[in-house]
């Protein structure tokens, strides 16, 4: 078993709550990792022993000195669409002088995804897990949705469960082209074939429940499939307008709803008595100019946040953890301590993981150096590559 030892971390977020800080913040801290899980968390006197202990026993511990800089978990990034062939920076580029985004643009991406060899498929995506590790995400969720056949679906589910344990089907994502006029025969497909296909690449069924995507009984009656499937739900909802999305999320128990961007008192009140975490994806509204949802009233009515890139071609094409932090800072309310709890922890509880997320012995390895004192530079400094040195699962990125 390979062992390092982190010395000297300024600041080292945790995530245990400790006095009242859900960040669980210790100061002049270390951190053994013992393979591919944290040994040991400790800080001041305790960690000079264990260092001193450590340096005396001489088993050739590589000891990394992090020079007094900040230590925080690997990102959870609990919403992604990451198997996909083309782009669409023609939209965006209309977005940006002024043309609305409508999720119609979803079916491009089909087209060109079904046109795609899974070689093609699989480089694109080897290429997108080094572009997450080098930004500091350690874990990742990836949705299907653009296939949208039985034989697509499969491919995009089995090429995503290849780099992640965190796989969404999502065939409810459009209604395709082909079955414009015959939408009841693809719901019928996506609860059927589509799903038997698709249930044993993936954890997690999910559906894109807004106007102009599933209407709030078609998205229950595909939840249902999948969890008669043995999948967990979770769902698109409340993204372009006010709609059905969270109180379903809620009354079927899903993990998490992504989005939220409108919601009214009695959407957050449900959310707050329940354990459905509310994921908010801030790279949607900076690269749509829609509003960005309003994190600080979910917060201070009790709801769980997460955090999320929803990195895909169309309605944001970032895979940012630290983008999303600064944006969630700057426009929806969160403090810095908030927002980094969110792209963590948040993220593990909205994918229903207590392995990740926190630094305490028995989790995964999985954390970040950053070339700064503290976490709050990720918000002051956006833009600023302050991810340093990444381990996941023990072994450094
Ligand atoms: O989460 N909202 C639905 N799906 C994606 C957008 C997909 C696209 O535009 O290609 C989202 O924003
Ligand atoms: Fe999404």
């Amino acid at each position: 078993m390979t062992t390092t030892l982190l010395t000297n971390i300024g600041e080292l977020t945790t995530n245990v709550e400790r006095d009242g800080d859900p960040c669980g913040t210790l100061h002049d801290a270390a951190v053994l990792i013992e393979g591919d899980r944290i040994g040991w968390v400790g800080s001041g006197a305790e960690a000079d022993d264990v260092v001193a202990r450590l340096a005396r026993s001489d088993t050739g511990t590589p000891v990394v000195d992090a020079g007094g800089r900040a230590v925080i978990p690997g990102f959870v990034d609990s919403h992604t669409h990451l198997v996909f062939g083309g782009d669409r920076a023609d939209e965006f580029e209309a977005r940006m002088t002024g043309t609305p985004y409508a999720a119609g643009g979803i079916r491009r991406t089909v087209a060109a995804t079904r046109a795609a060899t899974d070689d093609e498929l699989r480089a694109r995506l080897a290429g997108f897990v080094t572009e997450l590790h080098r930004q500091g995400t350690t874990t990742f969720e990836i949705k299907t949705g653009y296939g949208l056949t039985v034989a697509d679906e499969e491919r995009l589910a089995r090429l995503a469960a290849e780099v992640t344990a965190e796989v969404t089907f999502l065939g409810a994502h459009v209604v395709p082209v082909e079955y414009a006029e015959r939408r009841d025969a693809y719901v019928d497909l996506v609860c059927d074939e589509m799903l038997r296909a698709c249930a044993p690449h993936s954890r997690w069924v999910d559906v894109f429940c807004e106007r102009g995507a599933f209407t709030a009984a078609e998205s229950r009656r595909i939840l249902a499939a999948g969890v008669a499937h043995g999948l967990e739900p979770r769902v698109h909802g409340n993204q372009l307008g006010h709609g059905e999305g969270v109180s379903l999320a809620v009354a079927m128990g899903a993990a998490s709803v992504d989005h939220c961007t409108y919601l009214d008192d009695d959407d957050v009140t449900a959310l707050a008595g329940s354990d459905t975490v509310a994921t908010l994806l801030p790279g949607v509204e900076f690269s749509t100019r829609q509003p960005y949802p309003d994190a600080r009233r979910l917060i201070d009515a009790g709801v769980t946040v997460a955090l999320a890139s929803d990195c895909n071609p169309g309605s944001s094409f970032t895979s940012s953890m630290p983008l999303m932090v600064a944006l969630a800072v700057r426009e929806m309310g969160m403090t810095p301590s908030e927002a980094v709890w969110a792209a963590t922890a948040g993220g593990a509880r909205a994918l229903r993981r207590d392995d990740v997320g926190a630094l305490a012995p028995g989790m995964h390895a999985d954390l970040v150096l950053l070339d700064a004192p503290t976490r709050v530079h990720l918000a002051y400094r956006p833009g600023v590559p302050l991810v340093r040195t990444v381990w996941a699962g023990g072994v450094q990125v």
